[in-house]
């Protein structure tokens, strides 16, 4: 990422917090997983992780390829009395350490946009999915009305929506739509709302 670490978790907390509470509560209801093992993907400092775990009982592993987010995610666990529950780890989309089919919900929220290689991304994501497992993976911030504070915020801040890089007309939707036809991934959906740009996997039953 181009953006300083401290300074993107700086708004993280000081302007996001009411996005990943609403996208947690989202993801609670859309894919009814509560419980079992999750991974939050490119999870930065951890918050919309720890915001889910707050809602659900869900085991969770907060992964990065960032050393300095991963410190700052695990002292947001600790912050947060939620150590039992869950880990802050060290890695890349890409080529995860996690056996086959044992995660019962993936979750990311603006990462998928940094990824180098989304295909390669999803059939890995695809591949630690347990049967009936849901992938909620994308980008936003949450509702209509919580864009419009965020990017009033931002911008007392001199700042814009999104942060860091991936600005221009990338069509992200037909982009992403492409990579998981060729992962070869078929029970899928990419969908582009007031709510963000959202994909949604699910693992068969019988695979
Ligand atoms: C814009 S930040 C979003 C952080 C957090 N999900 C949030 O919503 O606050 C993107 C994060 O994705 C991470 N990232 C980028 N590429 C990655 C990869 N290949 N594997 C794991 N994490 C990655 C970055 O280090 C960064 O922390």
């Amino acid at each position: 990422m181009e953006m300083n670490v401290l300074e993107f978790d700086r708004i993280a907390r000081e302007v996001f917090a009411p996005v990943y509470r609403f996208i947690a509560e989202k993801i609670k209801v859309k894919t009814g997983v509560t419980e079992g093992l999750c991974v939050d993907l490119g999870a930065g400092g951890g918050y919309l992780g720890i915001e889910l775990a707050k809602i659900t009982d869900l085991k969770m592993y907060l992964l990065d390829s960032s050393l300095e987010m991963v410190d700052i995610a695990r002292d947001n666990i600790i912050n947060a009395g939620l150590a039992k529950r869950l880990h802050a780890i060290h890695g890349d989309v890409h080529n995860m350490l996690m056996p086959d089919s044992s995660v019962d919900l993936v979750v990311s929220r603006g990462s998928v946009f940094f990824w180098e290689d989304t295909t390669k991304a999803f059939r890995e994501i695809y591949r630690v999915l347990a049967p009936r497992g849901i992938a909620y993976i994308g980008g936003g911030l949450g509702s209509p009305e919580i864009r419009k504070q965020v990017v009033a915020k931002l911008k007392e801040m001199g700042r814009e929506f999104p942060l860091a890089g991936k600005k221009g007309k990338k069509d992200h939707q037909a982009l992403f739509r492409r990579a998981l036809k060729d992962a070869g991934i078929t029970n899928c959906s990419v969908i582009r709302s007031e709510a963000g740009l959202w994909i949604v996997i699910r693992k068969e039953m019988m695979e």
